[in-house]
Order: structure tokens, then sequence, then C-alpha cells
């Protein structure tokens, strides 16, 4: 195995360090690097909170979840300023203690982002006379097409789109990033990778876990926008893209962005919006949503949406990729379903076969990362007669994946200057086109209620059921 190279030095910027982001994400992400040998020994990181505190309170606030020598190491290179993400004196005071490459984090509320970034243009922050200055960008980026398309031309106003990475964290997924080498590094997958053998497409992010004490920012969220045009939406685009002509990123984004601005503006005819009543996921008592903290009484919120979204491209016509996610499920499952056109029976008819089995490719992103193809095979005995069977690569047994937290390798990337794993404007923007029509509907109306605990609303199974088709077992 190529071992990764050491990363430039640079100085680590994290608005909002004292936040649950830094400490359960960002932090052990680095003291991982850190282990690899991928950090360079000059790598500094200077949290920024508004509240009062110190270089040894913000350690102290990041060692939450990590320890070792490493971790030792890394703290020591930790300094704390406190300062207002609005007033420009922050802005100056940070310029006194920057030079060389930074990387500026904005773990914060997403109503700073455009703030922060214009700070820091207008402060000189972010030319690159002596060094790189990149700006990280976490999600919810924008809450509609119009906020996105703002925040995109405030932000663009102060840097260039290679100094911007907006973190989709679900890329930062090894299995995410293994769909481009099952597709692309396999003749027999890519071969059949179209609407000539594709029945349709499945892309599931079912959780188990409620909204809990996220009330404030999910009501003001839900399910579409918190999931939908960002991360289903990469996973489609992944898996729909045309070949690129190499791995280069803005190869790769750019037919990432074709694919997902092909994508026609879902009708609320074909989604379905669910909410949770009380129940038991998890093996927990889940209360129901609308008696969660923080949570409007009168709340429209989702907490599960299904819908069908149609590709309109060469590669996919009349392929319809059906998607769906929602908290307090069943079971924990990310997974995307390639279903394959049955095969004719003709040959069969003289036997007790009457239908055969469709193919299926399941790429299981969580848990037990793997992949699995269903294929028809002869049942022992005299008779033809063909039951399903289900070829199985897991890759926990068959590589050591050590703990990670997803992080790693967007935080290298970032040091490295690598956008390929990140999101540009284009795909951004493409993603809430597409499900604007949502967003203006669901204004109106209530989601129709699940259990807790259940694999979601009816409505879900009706929506899929009306093309004759149904959803893969949730588990
Ligand atoms: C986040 C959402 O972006 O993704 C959460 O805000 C969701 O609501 C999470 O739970 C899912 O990510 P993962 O990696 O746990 O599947």
């Amino acid at each position: 195995m190529k071992t990764a190279a050491v990363a430039p030095a640079a100085t680590f910027v994290i608005f909002g360090a004292m936040g649950d982001l830094a400490r359960r994400l960002l932090m052990p992400a680095l003291v991982n690097l850190e282990a690899g040998g991928l950090l360079d020994p000059a790598t500094r990181i200077l949290g920024i909170s508004h509240g009062a505190g110190d270089d040894e309170a913000l350690r102290k606030h990041l060692a939450g979840l990590v320890k070792g020598a490493d971790w030792k190491r890394l703290r020591k290179r930790i300094t704390y300023l406190q300062g207002d993400f609005t007033e420009e004196s922050l802005f100056a005071a940070l310029a006194g203690q920057l030079e060389g490459n930074v990387v500026f984090y904005l773990a914060t509320a997403p109503g700073f982002f455009g703030t922060i970034v214009e700070h820091l243009g207008k402060a000189g922050l972010l030319d690159e006379g002596s060094g790189f200055r990149r700006v990280v960008i976490e999600k919810p980026f924008g809450s509609d097409l119009a906020s996105a398309q703002a925040l995109n031309r405030q932000i663009l106003a102060q840097a260039g789109e290679t100094q911007i990475y907006r973190i989709d964290h679900f890329l930062g997924k090894e299995t995410v990033q293994n769909i481009l080498v099952a597709r692309f590094g396999n003749a027999m997958t890519e071969a059949v990778w179209n609407s000539r053998y594709v029945d349709h497409v499945q892309i599931t992010a079912a959780e188990t876990v409620a909204v809990g004490s996220r009330g404030k920012f999910y009501d003001e969220t839900g399910a579409l926008r918190d999931m939908v045009p960002n991360h289903l939406f990469q996973l489609l685009a992944l898996v729909g893209m045309e070949p690129p002509n190499s791995f280069d990123a803005e190869a790769v984004r750019t037919e990432k962005a074709k694919v997902i601005a092909a994508v026609r503006p879902i009708l609320p005819d074909d989604a379905v919006r669910g909410r949770y009543s009380a129940g038991t996921a998890g093996g927990e008592e889940v209360p129901a949503y609308l008696d969660t903290a923080d949570v409007a009484k009168k709340s429209r919120t989702e907490t599960y949406v299904a819908m069908k979204v149609a590709v309109e491209t060469w590669r996919w016509h009349g392929v319809p990729f059906y998607l769906r996610t929602g908290k307090a499920l069943s079971a924990r499952d990310t997974e995307i379903v390639i279903r394959f056109r049955e095969a004719p029976v003709t040959l069969f008819r003289d036997t007790p076969t009457d239908a055969l089995p469709p193919n299926q490719l399941v790429l299981q992103l969580q848990p037990d990362e793997g992949i699995a193809l269903e294929l028809a095979v002869k049942q022992p005995g005299p008779l033809v007669e063909t039951v399903p069977a289900r070829l199985h690569f897991s890759y926990a047994e068959q590589f050591d994946l050590g703990h990670r937290t997803g992080y790693e390798t967007l935080l290298y990337d970032v040091l490295i200057g690598e956008q390929t794993l990140f999101q540009r404007a284009d795909q951004i923007e493409g993603g809430w086109r597409a499900v604007q029509p949502l967003i203006d509907a669901w204004r109106k109306g209530k989601p129709e209620e699940y259990a807790a605990g259940s694999a979601g609303p009816a409505g879900a199974d009706a929506l899929i059921a009306r093309d004759g088709r149904a959803w893969n077992r949730i588990a």
C-alpha cells in the first residue's frame, strides 16, 4: 500500500471551537492524522469562540474524545482566541496571529457562514500571498435555492472557488468513495450501469436515532433539507454520473454537477413526508416528535421523506431513482440498491419457474460496510427451480478499518488542496433547485405519522408500489 505524504504545515483556525463538532469530530480526526504521521510538526490549531476562556479551557474541551501520545503532541499546539464572529476587531486580532498557510474551519451555526467569510475577506485574511488560505464550510449550506445562491455570491465575492471547501461528510466515508471504484474500476459493473439493464435505483439513509436534543436546529430544518439536496444527492451523483476522464477534482466535480443538473425538479405528487409518533427505536423509548424539546407544537416539520426522482440523461432515461431518509426508524441502514431488470422467462416456460428473482447490487454504506450481489441460482434437485443467492463482500472482514471519524480524509484533502470530495457551488445549487418545489409545497399541510421504530409512513410504500415496485427492507 502506498502511504500518503505529510501534509503541508498550516494553522487550523476553528470558528466555533467550543462546540460539539470540534470536540466530537474535528479533534479526533486531527489526532488520527497525527497518529498516521500525516500532520507536519508545525501544524497549529487556533480555536475561536465567543465565550470567555483560555488555551487550557479549549484544550480541556477538545480533549473529550481523544487521548494518548498523539493527542499530547497536538495539545501543546492549541491556542484560544475569544471573539465575536460579527465584529471587525476579532479579525484584526486574528490577522496579527496568522502567517503562512491557513485553513479557516467554520464549525458554527450556519447563520454565521457568510458574515465570517466576508470579514475574513475584508481583513485581507484570504489573500494568498504568504501561503494558501482555505475556507471549510459545514452544512447546511443555505436553506433553499435562493439562500444558497445568495450565500455562494457572498462567499465568492471574497474568495475563489478553489479556496472554498463545502463539506458533505458523507463523502468522507470510505464506502462512499468506493462507489466510484466499484463503478469505474470494474468492466462488469460499468457495462450494465444504464437504462438497458437497470430497472431502478433505491437510495436509503435510515436512522434509528430520533431528534433528541437537536429540536431547535431540526425543527427549522427537517429531513428534506437536512439530508436530501446534500447527502442523498451526492450519492445519487456518484451512482448516476458519466465517467470523468480522470480523477482530477474538476473532472469529477463537473460530471457530478451535470447529473445533479439533470434531475427533474421533484413534484409533490412524487414525494411523501412523514413524522414519527411515540414508539421504540434503536432500543430506546422515543417520545413523539411533537413532544420533543424545542419543537413547535404546531410544527409541520418532517422527520422522514421518500421521493421518486427522474434523472434526465440518456443513461437513465426511464429509470427512476427512489430516495428515502428518516429518523427513529426500525434500523440504521444506509444503502444504495441497483435493481436490474428481470431476465426473460421464456427459457423456463416448461419448468416450475414462472418469474426469476431480479439481480440486485447492494452497496451497503453503513453499518457493516460492504457490497452484496444477488443472483438467481438453481435449487439443487431434479426440477429447474430458481432461488436468490447472495455474494457478499464485507469491508470489516477484509480490511482493518480502525476507528475513524470520516473527517480524516476530508481534513487531509483540505491541507493538500484536493477538492474532489467537496461540493462546488453549482452542485449545491442544483440540489436545492431539484427539491425547491417540495420546500414550497410543504409550507402547507402536515406530514403523515409513522410510529417510531417502524419502517416509515405507509405513504412511502404506496409511492413505490404505484410503479409495481417495493422498497428493499430496512434492516
Ligand atoms: C447530518 C445530519 O448531516 O448527517 C444528521 O444533520 C444526520 O441529522 C447525519 O443524523 C447522518 O450522518 P451519519 O454519518 O451518521 O450517517
